[in-house]
């Protein structure tokens, strides 16, 4: 429920909206985007990030938080690990259970591999799951995957891989069509046409979802064909370490079982890593929309591995995470409550940016709202935030759009008596995605042999900044990719000795350096939230 202080400010709300209706605030120039990036997105914090001193991106910028894990020591240091005692030997042996995870599983099957899916917690926890929005895919009459794949370059500054932006949008519309015939089930017009709407950034309606539930749907699909294939799953089983064989070629992972505390060893001709993101490690102190166990686990081992990594300065500020109330503070306002027509709107009331601008524009115009403006709403947590004026989406579209449209959105802010057809809601940016990650080919290769990558743990396909609904996209593009790729490559495999040896040359090179490890220890595994951790940390 909204204080009355708040109600209060909600009037000027109130009192703008007839006017609003049918204008929208001018879109910036190329020129205005840049201003408002360089000067009020995180990513150019400059002393958000430190260089990575060891490895293949010696050199290279990270963000602090993350750093701390780069130089810490591994989960295995001074444990003593039987290699040639493996309690799984399969051909692909697929890292996470997320969307990637389980479209690579997927598709490796239907080469006739013997797969494997280990997952740090349950099949389907994962930012799949929680992912609202939609999906693109050009299959409307006037879209082609060619115009997909500008809008996705524009977005990304021109900073994406072009192969990896040209696999994504090429496979597009098939990656559509076989969710449906999974059973996924997308919202339809009358006709049975599939119904397309706008994300920031799109230049054509592209966006396809089922309610605002469009991760939950895909993943339901997903988990339940896995399933009932017979695919092996194994849970709460988190990867540590990847092992290599003689060759430098990835040959397995070391697991540990999160309810017995065992390690185990997995080996397999080929290995992928569908780990996901690292919002869970709050850069910059930022809340986040992330699932709990986006920790950045597979960059990690990956990095140890001597896999190249692509922007890991860079990270998705989603412009629209809850800011109010507090129990829900960061979690996504999905892109589609923008998409449907809610505008942005600064305490006065006013429109400040046009809705659908790119989500690193969108942020930096709200946060300079915030700080250098001083225009934003106070909470009484002390957060400050804008308004998303949602219940413009009924007057605009007609009654009964918001419950139908947005059924989860209705729901989070319902528990606390906030009813987002009425009243609008306070956002503020949000860390959402991890822009960056393991180099991959359009085949889902890492620069390792037979360690393939896909999902948020990828890099290079969105550049600097991903569009909404490229996501659940290249999940299950390069999960599919990376399935049939790596199940292909399996027979001709003939495993050598395995090793560890990566772990301990890392080690070596970061003390070196000078590095301190003393107290820590990584794949992070879980967040650090509790005081004796986060005091542990200062
Ligand atoms: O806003 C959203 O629904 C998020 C979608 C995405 O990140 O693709």
């Amino acid at each position: 429920m909204y204080t009355p202080q708040m109600r209060e400010l909600i009037k000027k709300v109130e009192e703008t909206r007839p006017q609003r209706i049918g204008k929208h605030f001018p879109r910036m120039t190329a020129e205005q985007r840049q201003e408002v990036l360089k000067k009020y997105h995180p990513d150019y914090k400059e002393d958000s990030t430190v260089t990575l001193p060891v490895g293949v991106n010696k050199g290279d910028r990270v963000l602090k938080e993350m750093f701390q894990l780069f130089a810490a020591k591994s989960l295995l240091e001074g444990k003593s690990i039987n290699l040639e005692e493996s309690a799984y030997d399969v051909d692909v042996l697929v890292v996470g259970g997320g969307g990637a995870g389980a479209s690579a599983a997927l598709a490796a099957e239907e080469q006739g591999a013997r797969v494997l899916l280990a997952t740090k917690l349950r099949f389907g926890d994962a930012n799949t799951m929680m992912a609202q929005g939609g999906i693109q895919a050009a299959v409307k009459e006037n879209d082609s995957p060619a115009i997909h794949y500008l809008d996705v370059l524009g977005g990304g500054h021109f900073t994406n891989v072009p192969e990896l932006a040209r696999a994504l949008v090429s496979d597009a519309p098939g990656v559509l069509k076989w969710l449906e015939e999974l059973g996924a089930m997308f919202d339809k017009n009358p006709d049975g046409s599939m119904i397309a709407i706008h994300g920031g950034g799109t230049s054509r309606k592209r966006m396809h979802a089922a309610r605002d539930y469009s991760g939950a749907e895909i993943m339901r699909t997903l988990r339940d064909e896995v399933l009932n294939r017979g695919i092996e799953v194994i849970e709460f089983s988190s990867a540590v370490e990847l092992i290599l064989d003689d060759e430098g070629k990835a040959a397995g992972c070391v697991l540990f079982n999160l309810e017995t505390e065992e390690y185990l060893v997995a080996r397999a001709k080929t290995v992928i890593l569908a780990t996901g993101g690292s919002g869970r490690l709050h850069y910059q102190g930022f809340p986040t929309s992330n699932h709990y166990g986006a920790t950045a686990d597979g960059i990690i081992m990956a990095y140890r591995a001597g896999a190249k990594l692509i922007y890991m300065d860079t990270f998705q500020y989603h412009p629209t995470g809850a800011a109010y109330p507090p129990q829900i503070l960061g979690l996504l306002v999905t892109e589609k409550v923008r998409g449907l027509g809610a505008t942005p709107l600064n305490i006065k009331g006013e429109m400040f940016v046009y809705h659908l601008e790119t989500r690193d524009v969108e942020a930096s115009a709200i946060i300079r709202e915030c700080t250098d403006r001083q225009l934003g709403v106070p909470t009484p947590t002390g957060m400050v935030g804008v308004w998303l004026d949602s219940p413009m989406i009924d007057l605009i579209h007609g009654e009964g759009t918001i419950e139908r449209q947005l059924p989860a959105m209705v729901r989070q802010f319902a528990r606390f008596n906030i009813d987002i057809r009425k009243e609008p809601i306070l956002i503020y940016p949000t860390l959402h995605y991890q822009n960056g990650g393991i180099l991959i080919d359009e085949y889902g290769q890492s620069t390792v042999e037979n360690l393939y990558v896909a999902g948020e743990s990828a890099g290079g396909i969105h550049g600097r900044n991903r569009l909404m609904g490229n996501s659940l996209l290249d999940i299950i593009v390069f999960g599919r990719r990376a399935g049939r790729h790596a199940a292909e490559k399996a027979p001709s495999v003939k495993l050598k000795r395995l090793h560890l040896e990566h772990i301990k040359k890392y080690h070596k090179e970061l003390l070196e350096e000078g590095i301190d490890t003393e107290g820590r220890f990584a794949p992070l595994l879980l967040p650090r939230y509790t005081h004796r951790e986060a005091e542990a940390e200062q």
